[in-house]
């Protein structure tokens, strides 16, 4: 039993019918307890656009979509990679929630993990193609990350491999791990861009070796390169290897199904494409990898001390923050009402639209896959003769209002654009404007 359900049992059932249990963020906001249950229900929220799925993938489909965000005018914000922009909805359910603790705090504790336990986690695991009891709610992925590599039985000797693209937040745990229980950790050099799936399946498997006992990986590298999962957990699988799999850039921008992945592990953050309010991930343990991922924690709360409790043994334990989970329904109801297939459709349009303009531009090379199978919708790199891409960040923020990041990783000075579904096309021709004038 986790946190949020043992809270759940305490609610008080006849306040947590009135309030949170409506399904969806709709019922946070029509919590009782909270005087701003009324407000987010009214006002700002009434006078948003219904979510109703875009026909197409084209601006005008989406222009209603976009009224759910509350960016500054004239701003535009292309670095959905490092951090998500969350709707209005999603900062109005955060505020109800810690309202909610305000007015009444052991109430709303109660309430709210109640809440969570009947409106987001089932609806989270449904979202990512899991069960209900494979996956709990974490900070981040990199806390995610970390309690998978801490759980998975190893011993002296046994190796693990990396590919050379991790992010420090999949990649530092098993340093620590090495250096605490002599493990080897080898990693395997994968080229950016990444030519085909294959070649990412050959160079892994042509890395492995009799002691390898895990293959850790990202499903959706920093750089926006797509990692074939399916079949680098299939490869894992006949060999008896545990899948570590690393969704931070993954979740939120294209249907993900873990079952049908096939991944032991799975760790992603939900503040980045899912749109979720910032301090948000989840960690899924396959029901049948169980065995081989102990929790990285001693039991918490009222848990009893045996390890055949579920997935309530790998949350990590003490006071979480319940308003922010409580929130993710908010994102949920957006992603849901949006259709994942309709999400990666729509951001897959708005990057072609930018790689058909930078394929434009002299001097500029595009360095993300070259298919749809190497690359992912939201992401894109390129590299932009005589400019410096940490540079190019500051100047295109000042000149055009536009907020990009970089890419100096992999061996490049590369721009990364990460555009999601509420940029527009006339976004990315006023970037390619002020990018043409760089660096002068
Ligand atoms: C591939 C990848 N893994 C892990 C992380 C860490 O995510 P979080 O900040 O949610 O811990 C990031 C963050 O950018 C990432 O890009």
């Amino acid at each position: 039993m986790t946190e949020d359900s043992r809270s759940a049992r305490k609610a008080n059932p006849g306040i947590s019918r009135r309030g949170f249990l409506h399904a969806g963020a709709a019922g946070l906001a029509g919590a009782p307890l909270a005087a701003c249950a009324a407000e987010s229900d009214s006002a700002a929220s009434r006078r948003r656009p219904a979510l109703t799925r875009p026909e197409g993938v084209e601006d005008d489909a989406w222009a209603h979509i976009r009224q759910h965000f509350i960016l500054e005018p004239g701003t535009a914000y292309m670095n959905n990679a490092s951090l998500g922009m969350p709707p209005a909805s999603v900062a109005e359910a955060v505020a109800a929630g810690y309202e909610a603790l305000s007015r009444e705090p052991l109430q709303g504790k109660n309430e709210l993990g109640a809440f969570i336990a009947a409106n987001v986690v089932p609806r989270m695991a449904a979202q990512l193609g899991a069960a209900t009891d494979e996956i709990v709610l974490t900070r981040n992925a990199s806390e995610a990350l970390h309690m998978g590599t801490v759980g998975i039985r190893l011993e002296r000797g046994d190796e693990v491999l990396v590919t050379s693209q991790e992010h420090p937040a999949g990649r530092r745990p098993w340093d620590y791990r090495a250096a605490r229980d002599g493990i080897k950790v080898n990693t395997v050099f994968i080229p950016s861009p990444l030519e085909s799936e294959e070649q990412a399946v050959r160079l892994v498997e042509g890395a492995l070796t009799p002691a390898t006992r895990v293959i850790a990986f990202c499903h959706v590298t920093r750089g926006g390169h797509l990692y074939p999962v399916r079949q680098l957990c299939a490869l894992a699988r006949e060999r008896g290897i545990v899948s570590h799999v690393d969704g931070a850039q993954a979740v939120g921008m294209f249907p993900v199904n873990l079952h049908d992945l096939g991944c032991d592990t799975y760790s992603a953050s939900l503040h980045k494409w899912l749109l979720g309010p910032m301090g948000t991930g989840v960690f899924y343990v396959r029901a049948d990898a169980r065995d081989r991922v102990q929790s990285a924690f001693a039991p918490g709360g009222d848990l009893p001390p045996a390890d055949d409790v579920g997935m309530a043994a790998y949350q990590p334990p003490g006071t979480s923050s319940l308003p922010l989970r409580a929130a993710l329904a908010a994102s949920l109801d957006l992603t849901e009402a949006l259709d994942p297939e309709n999400v990666a459709a729509r951001t897959r349009y708005l990057s072609d639209q930018l790689k058909s303009r930078l394929a434009a531009m002299p001097g500029v090379t595009i360095l993300s896959g070259p298919t749809p199978a190497t690359s992912c919708p939201g992401s894109t790199i390129f590299e932009q003769e005589g400019v410096d891409a940490v540079e190019a960040v500051s100047l295109v923020a000042r000149r055009g209002r536009i907020h990009i990041d970089e890419h100096q990783r992999d061996g490049h000075n590369a721009i990364r654009i990460s555009t999601h579904v509420y940029n527009t096309t006339a976004e990315i021709d006023r970037l390619v404007d002020v990018l043409a004038g760089l660096p002068a």
